[in-house]
């Protein structure tokens, strides 16, 4: 049936305001809005104050952030956060505004490129920033330390990882290319039994090393490993994690740390990918939006599950089962060929 016209035209609004809706929630996060909020102060006159920023302005974007469900109240009666609106505080145990951040500066440049990509081809980061993501993270100073707490901020699917894969008859796990460490932590303080070794480039090791010395302890349990996976990966663990790594390579790049991952690999032993699959019959988007958002932030991309198994299988490794995560996010379980 025919889309009314009024309602396609809506649509298209929708979708043109969706980045402001985005960049709204970018501002009241860079002037630190929820923590004020938090803090105290309700009206938009000390709330004003409190962030150094224009009365006027801060008023209209509160309304906004009401109507978008991220503030309770009004100009007469004071703002408040709604559940939405505490999650951007710095201090709340899961907070996502670092995400935010990065989303509304670095990748929000990047997007500007959009139609240059899909031109061209190649990746938003290195058109808008004149480097790639990864010489970014390595070259300015505190970037990969603030990508590291961004992605942290996106990790509400790893607690699901302890209840698809069974860690009890393991000794050593390894995270390659962990991150900040927030995965490995999750799997070792579940699993008291686990060593675990989290695998990094060696620029990135302190901010995990300092996580992981946080919550997990530094009592020997684990250990951090400088390195290149694209030569080698620490050898024999029972299980290797492998989290939003292979969407930033293309297939080739991404059969060679596979390869090396298998070199590795015991033969009772496992790795578990933690990606978004791409459903072709659009019924689910975030992998979709993923799949392009990884075009313009790494020229990355998101796969299909013949995808997957694909560079798996090239690899000499063969996908066991599939598991879904929170977030539309899938734990892949790949073994020895
Ligand atoms: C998208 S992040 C994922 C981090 C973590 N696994 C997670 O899910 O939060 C990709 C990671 O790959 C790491 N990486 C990129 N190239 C690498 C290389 N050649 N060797 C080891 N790690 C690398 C980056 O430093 C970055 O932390």
């Amino acid at each position: 049936m025919a889309t009314e016209p009024a309602a396609a035209a809506r649509r298209v609004i929708d979708i043109i305001t969706g980045t402001w809706q985005a960049q709204a929630l970018y501002a009241a996060v860079a002037i630190s809005l929820p923590d004020h909020i938090a803090a105290g102060h309700t009206g938009t006159a000390e709330l004003a104050d409190r962030s150094g920023t224009d009365r006027d302005a801060l008023t209209r974007l509160l309304r906004l952030l009401t109507a978008m469900g991220v503030c309770t109240g009004s100009e007469e009666a004071g703002y408040g956060l709604t559940e939405v609106g505490e999650l951007l505080r710095g201090e709340h145990p899961h907070a996502m505004g670092d995400m935010v951040r990065l989303y509304g500066e670095e990748f929000h440049r990047a997007w500007g490129s959009v139609a240059d990509v899909v031109r061209t081809g190649g990746s938003g980061f290195e058109h808008a920033h004149g480097r790639s993501l990864h010489e970014h993270l390595r070259d300015v100073p505190g970037a990969g330390a603030k990508f590291q707490r961004a992605m942290n901020a996106g990790n509400v699917f790893f607690p699901g990882v302890l209840d698809a894969f069974d860690f009890g008859r393991c000794r050593r796990v390894v995270d390659v290319a962990g991150g900040s460490g927030m995965l490995l932590s999750v799997v070792l303080q579940a699993h008291p039994q686990l060593h675990g070794t989290l695998f990094e480039r060696p620029f990135m090791v302190p901010v995990a090393r300092e996580y992981l010395d946080k919550t997990v302890g530094d009592d020997g349990r684990y250990e951090t490993v400088g390195g290149d996976l694209f030569e080698r990966v620490p050898q024999g663990a029972d299980a290797y994690l492998l989290s939003r790594v292979l969407q930033d390579w293309d297939d080739e790049r991404c059969v060679r740390l596979l390869a090396n991952i298998r070199a590795a690999l015991p033969p009772e032993g496992r790795l578990l990918i933690l990606e978004r699959v791409i459903d072709t019959s659009g019924a689910t988007i975030l992998p979709l939006l993923w799949d392009l958002h990884l075009l313009m932030a790494a020229g990355g991309r998101e796969r299909t599950l013949d995808g997957y198994r694909s560079v798996l299988t090239a690899a000499g490794l063969r996908l066991e089962s599939v598991h879904s995560l929170a977030l539309e996010t899938s734990l892949l379980i790949a073994a020895r060929a």
